[in-house]
């Protein structure tokens, strides 16, 4: 036994070496080795496919990491429902557990809850799919975009992008070989990107245009006319129309959101994703789902038999719970977001801070021009000087320079606070 450390260690010493050695002298493709220290490059880079390697980490996540290591930080930075899971859902998949269902679900997922998602996508959007052939159980939103993307894009297909945007709108078309073409969008046009805007990004290279709306970071939503505009030049140009309604449900001021596929032209050119993750405060279960075309759907059901099999099987039952008897729990939950929405907003535009309506969601995304700061020396000050966490406009892609976002999906006498912090803030930096 008493040899075991003086050997262990010599043979870490001479690892180390191995590595020291390695790092210097293997022979690296051009641009794939990382210097770390002079002289030392970083010997797994080479292992790692350029694909992904071009794509940056998250600009949201830093700010994550820093808030969490300070006191008394208040986080308005992630996108994350601060409710539980109402508890009739909750008890819907602990009652799955404990009556033995922990095994794997058919790959499309339990046929039960295809039926319920297309009883759902009927009642709420009057748009109707095949729950046999048309629908898709996923781990959230998140697979659902990559089944998407891969099934469909070849190396060197064009996306078009607007922004801001979903961080992993952008990464993920990487990932699946496809081009990003950002598409920025603006405040005078309520954050809606319009139909011409899109086309004047249309080449012969052009697959899909991929849009989110209720969006994520503005809070925008659009209206119908803009998406008939949107549907008629896919048609024109036989684009894919990818509508990420993750937030659908979350919606104020009257507005009603429109499903892309239930307009004229656009079911057979659509791929609808939806999710429970925000609607219903489920974003620990992994659920989402995607409806499409038979034939699109079968291919990304095969990518997904081959890299997920399906999804958590005690998520499912709790879905068909949340879409069969969760509409209270979505209505009181959306009314405490509203009744933070225009505590939020009222508080920052009296700052100055000027904040467009977010009629979707739950973030605000105010201008910063006022503190007279970029949105990245923004976010970095505020918090640093009053340990509030907001993420700067600019991870969200184009169009967000100068804007910063604010979830508020906090409880409201933190959002109370936080507002005084902005204030004080305001007062030597407004
Ligand atoms: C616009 C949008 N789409 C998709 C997702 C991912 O959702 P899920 O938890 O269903 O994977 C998020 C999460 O923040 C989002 O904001």
């Amino acid at each position: 036994m008493g040899s075991v450390l003086p050997q262990s260690a010599s043979s870490a010493q001479s690892a180390a070496k191995k590595v020291e050695a390695n790092s210097v002298r293997l022979p690296f493709r051009e641009g794939a080795g990382e210097r770390v220290a002079p002289g030392i490059i970083s010997p797994m880079r080479r292992f790692i496919s350029q694909r992904v390697d071009a794509v940056p980490p998250s600009g949201i996540r830093k700010y994550f990491d820093i808030a969490a290591t300070m006191p008394d930080v208040i986080s308005l930075g992630i996108g994350e429902p601060d409710f539980v899971t109402p508890h009739p859902i909750l008890a819907a998949g602990v009652r799955s557990l404990e009556a033995g269902k922990t095994g794997y679900t058919s790959n499309s997922g339990l046929l039960e809850l295809r039926q319920s998602i297309s009883r759902y996508l009927e009642r709420l959007y009057g748009v109707g799919y095949d729950p046999e052939t048309e629908i898709l159980a996923t781990v959230g939103v998140s697979e659902a975009l990559y089944l998407t993307l891969t099934a469909i894009l070849d190396p060197g297909d064009e996306v078009i992008v607007p922004q801001p945007c979903f961080v992993a709108y952008t990464a993920e078309v990487q990932f699946a070989g496809g081009v990003p073409v950002p598409l920025g969008t603006r405040v005078d046009n309520d954050f809606q990107v319009t139909a011409a805007d899109i086309e004047a990004k249309v080449t012969q290279r052009t697959k899909a245009i991929l849009i989110g709306y209720p969006c994520n970071p503005t809070g925008a939503v659009i209206s119908r006319e803009h998406l008939a505009e949107i549907v008629a030049v896919a048609v024109k140009h036989d684009l894919l129309l990818i509508s990420d309604e993750i937030y659908a449900r979350l919606v104020y001021s009257g507005f009603q959101h429109v499903c892309i596929a239930s307009l004229p032209g656009a079911h057979e050119r659509s791929v609808l994703l939806g999710g429970f993750s925000k609607s219903h405060a489920m974003t620990g279960w992994r659920l989402g789902y995607v409806a499409a075309p038979a034939e699109l759907l079968a291919a990304m059901r095969k990518v997904h038999q081959y890299t997920i099999m399906s999804a958590p099987t005690p998520a499912q039952w709790a879905g068909i719970e949340a879409l069969e008897h969760g509409d209270e729990h979505v209505e009181a939950m959306v009314a405490e977001y509203d009744r933070r929405r225009r505590l939020i907003v009222g508080g920052l535009n009296q700052l100055g801070l000027d904040c467009f309506e977010p009629k979707g969601a739950f973030y605000a995304f105010p201008s910063v021009a006022k503190s007279g700061m970029n949105e990245v020396e923004f976010a970095d000050t505020i918090l640093s000087e009053e340990q509030v966490a907001v993420v700067p406009g600019s991870a969200f892609g184009e169009g967000g320079d100068g804007y910063v976002r604010l979830s508020y999906a906090t409880a409201y006498e933190k959002l109370e606070k936080a507002l005084e912090r902005f204030a004080r803030f305001m007062r030597r930096h407004g």
